[in-house]
């Protein structure tokens, strides 16, 4: 008998830290208003970690929880998506993995920006193939907080932190939690579109020319929205195909969530009904590579996904980069 590698979601955590940032409290700091924040973004308010609170902080609360709800305090690695790590090195994960008292076990970070979960996850699923690990502790963690412009209001209108997890075990391809195809790509000519200019080593800080630097995160906004559109339908319609399922079998399409106009777009272009895509970000904002499990934890926790649901997820993000992949919901109560 063969081993069992197909990675099986088992657990799914998530935390937000507790201060909230209101359109209207947006409004008394930049020229911005609600009504146009709701009308183009579907976004309501976002939650912003206390200064001091790192990616890690959130992190290790989200994995805690995600271990919790697989009812396991052990895996084999653990990796953390991530744009904001605590420092630009080491990576974050090593310190998440020593908190949460797991040990030695391997673990790194996966820098796709907004896709980062995706990514993470189909790391975690080739880890579990190739034998390399029998379970994963897969995060997504985000304080973009520290990373925006506070006069930018295009970005400071979107973004919020948080963070959320899964826990994937070995098991079999028919099991409920079994990921199916898992579709990822990049385009690297876009890599301008989102970024942060300074700070890296293409523009490193020079104490003696900080005044040009530009350490904050940049989005151009409007092309994103339209590659973020195409690259998500293509994607999702590639995965859900080869998963041999037809685009009307998809009973919740778990986007990533940073604007609801893209998530509309995405499901005519896919002629699926927007009923079958949960909304998150009204409450939360864009939480980047945190987005897709924070979505997943509210659609559980709200009734719209269920046990047996055919679930396929999908997400866009600097780089530029696009995931998505496709498994029936298994039986995972959110801790
Ligand atoms: N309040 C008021 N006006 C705002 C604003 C805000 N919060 N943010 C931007 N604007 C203004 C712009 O300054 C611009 O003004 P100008 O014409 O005087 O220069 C105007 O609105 C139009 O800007 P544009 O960027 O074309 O607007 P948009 O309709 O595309 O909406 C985004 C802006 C950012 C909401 C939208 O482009 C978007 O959601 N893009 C994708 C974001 C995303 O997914 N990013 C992460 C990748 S995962």
């Amino acid at each position: 008998m063969t081993a069992a590698r197909t990675a099986v979601v088992c657990g799914l955590g998530t935390h937000l830290p507790s201060g909230v940032v209101t359109n209207e409290d947006l409004a008394k700091e930049l020229d911005t208003s609600d009504e146009w924040i709701r009308s183009r973004t579907g976004i309501g308010q976002r939650h912003i970690a206390e200064d001091g609170t790192a990616t890690s902080d959130l992190a290790v609360e989200a994995g805690r929880r995600a271990l919790k709800s697989a009812s396991t305090d052990t895996v084999d690695a653990v990796i953390v998506a991530t744009s904001t790590p605590d420092h630009i090195c080491p990576a974050t994960a090593p310190v998440v993995a020593a908190r949460l008292g797991l040990g030695t076990v391997p673990a790194f970070d996966v820098a796709a920006m907004c896709t980062g979960f995706v990514y993470g996850l189909a790391v975690a699923a080739g880890f579990i193939a190739a034998g390399t690990a029998r379970s994963v502790l897969v995060v997504g963690a985000e304080t973009y907080s520290t990373i925006l412009d506070p006069e930018d209001r295009s970005t400071r209108a979107i973004f919020g932190d948080g963070a959320g997890a899964v826990v994937v075990r070995a098991g079999e391809p028919d099991e409920p939690g079994a990921l199916g195809p898992v579709i990822l790509g990049s385009d690297g000519t876009g890599s301008e579109l989102i970024r942060i200019p300074s700070g890296g080593s293409r523009d490193p800080f020079r104490a003696a020319h900080a005044e040009r630097a530009d350490p904050y995160f940049r989005m151009s906004g409007a092309r994103v929205f339209r590659n973020a559109v195409e690259r998500m339908a293509e994607a999702s319609l590639e995965a859900v195909t080869r998963a041999g399922w037809a685009p009307e079998d998809v009973d919740v399409f778990v986007s990533h969530q940073a604007n609801v106009r893209i998530m509309n777009a995405v499901a005519d272009q896919m002629r699926l009904p927007r009923s079958r895509f949960p909304v998150h970000l009204d409450r939360v904002g864009n939480t980047a590579a945190a987005s897709i499990p924070l979505a997943l934890a509210d659609a559980v926790t709200a009734g719209g996904l269920r046990p047996g649901h055919r679930t396929a997820l999908a997400a866009f993000g600097g780089g530029l980069t696009w995931g998505a992949a496709t498994l029936t919901w298994p039986d995972v109560t959110p801790v």
